[in-house]
């Protein structure tokens, strides 16, 4: 079947604006992607007719909103196979459940002295947590490197998993080189030596099928907003065993099982991690980007942006006088490059101006530009509606910025 782009665009209101007078392109969407009109519609219809806290109420909207929202949960279990929904926790994004686990799994495992792994290739919310963790409890970071395509070197990390490891932290696409990493080869590796792994899927969960038991990952974190979905929720999920022996993230509403002043027992999962008010709205409002995503498919959105990171690939090389940074041989949703000579911010202000939106900077990964020594790069980054045609408008774009700087 061919692959209904046309149609897929026409559903996404924000592809159709104009700006400095010529019609938009957007390329940032590892930064957020754009919301087809049946969440923003759900989002507008659940404040409109449904709004009504959850978990609450014995009344009628309340208990509609509390079981959409527990469908929600299934929803999300079924997207991503995890054995129970209870293991699916709602956080409010891929950085809050990466924190939820560099606290919670810390303070329940990690001891003065022990070592926790994270790659050169991290995002800052899959650094900096685990330095916070690694404070607090004396314990060590250590970090795999990558070589010159952005690639894993996996035989460094054998040499890095120790008796004192304690957990394992990566991400399964790089926000800034595109990387695929082979996190099943990772996983089998990590657990051979019985140390448990957490993947940030932020940038792979909107270009990749996941299956959570097939790849027996400990944790996944990911975010809506990066999945066509609302902003300002995320998942965490976990095994049960590990989230059981976890302690609390936050106190507050709804985790609990018994409050006195005396002692408080705590709720079972998952809202034992889900303390207060959720962002109920943008939950159950995810529902309706994950329906919209399983309706066209994950293989055929795989194929889709596949052809279109070849198609852009090539395209930047033709134009010659361009240094592409990142070259795995898998990659996924995002390239990132410079224009010989040029300061990234330099391209982008330009390339705006074009209509064209990319992203320039250090992406939150500053040691992959300390890798490179460069202080940054422009980062164009795909999604299920980018075409062959916004690339060629992101390559016009980029003669106009060589023509004006000569
Ligand atoms: N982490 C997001 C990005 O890479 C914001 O742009």
């Amino acid at each position: 079947m061919t692959y209904p782009i046309q149609d897929i665009r026409k559903d996404f209101p924000m592809l159709h604006k104009t700006v400095y007078g010529k019609p938009y392109t957007y390329l940032d969407n590892s930064a957020t992607t754009q919301k087809p009109q049946v969440v923003i519609d759900r989002i507008v219809d659940l404040y409109q007719n449904e709004n009504s806290n959850i978990h609450r109420g014995v009344h009628y909207f309340s208990e509609r909103t509390t079981a959409a929202y527990e469908q929600t949960r299934k929803s999300v279990q079924a997207f991503i196979n995890a054995k129970y929904a209870h293991e699916v926790i709602f956080t409010k994004g891929t950085t809050d459940s990466i924190n939820l686990v560099a606290f919670s799994f810390c303070e329940r495992y990690v001891r003065e002295g022990d070592e926790i792994i994270v790659s050169e290739m991290e995002h800052h919310s899959n650094i900096v947590p685990w330095q916070l963790a690694c404070d607090r409890k004396k314990a060590v970071l250590k970090v795999i490197p990558f070589d010159e395509n952005g690639e894993l070197i996996l035989s460094e990390l054998k040499k890095l998993l120790t008796e004192k490891t304690r957990i394992l932290a990566l991400t399964h696409v790089s926000n800034t080189l595109g990387t695929v990493n082979p996190i099943s080869e990772v996983i089998q590796t990590a657990h051979a030596a019985g140390v448990p792994v957490l993947i940030d899927a932020a940038q792979s969960i909107q270009h990749i099928a996941i299956d959570v038991q097939a790849l027996d990952c400990d944790f996944l974190a990911f975010s809506a907003h990066k999945i066509y979905g609302p902003n300002g929720i995320g998942v965490l999920y976990g095994k049960e065993a590990f989230l059981n022996e976890m302690p609390p993230y936050q106190g507050g509403g709804d985790m609990i099982d018994q409050v006195t002043f005396a002692k408080t027992t705590y709720n079972t999962l998952p809202l034992k991690f889900e303390a207060g008010t959720p962002n109920y709205i943008d939950s159950i409002a995810f529902e309706t980007a994950l329906d919209y995503v399983r309706k066209i498919g994950m293989d055929a959105i795989a194929a889709h942006e596949e052809e279109i990171m070849v198609y852009a690939t090539e395209k930047l090389k033709a134009l010659g006088g361009i240094t592409i940074y990142g070259n795995a041989k898998h990659k996924a949703g995002a390239i990132s490059f410079q224009i010989d000579g040029l300061h990234p911010y330099d391209t982008g202000m330009i390339l705006d101006k074009c209509g064209v939106a990319v992203r320039t900077g250090t992406h939150c990964t500053q040691p992959i530009m300390d890798h490179f020594g460069i202080p940054g790069t422009v980062r164009a980054s795909f999604a299920m509606y980018t075409s062959k045609e916004d690339i060629d408008a992101l390559c016009a774009g980029l003669e106009k910025v060589r023509l004006m700087f000569g």
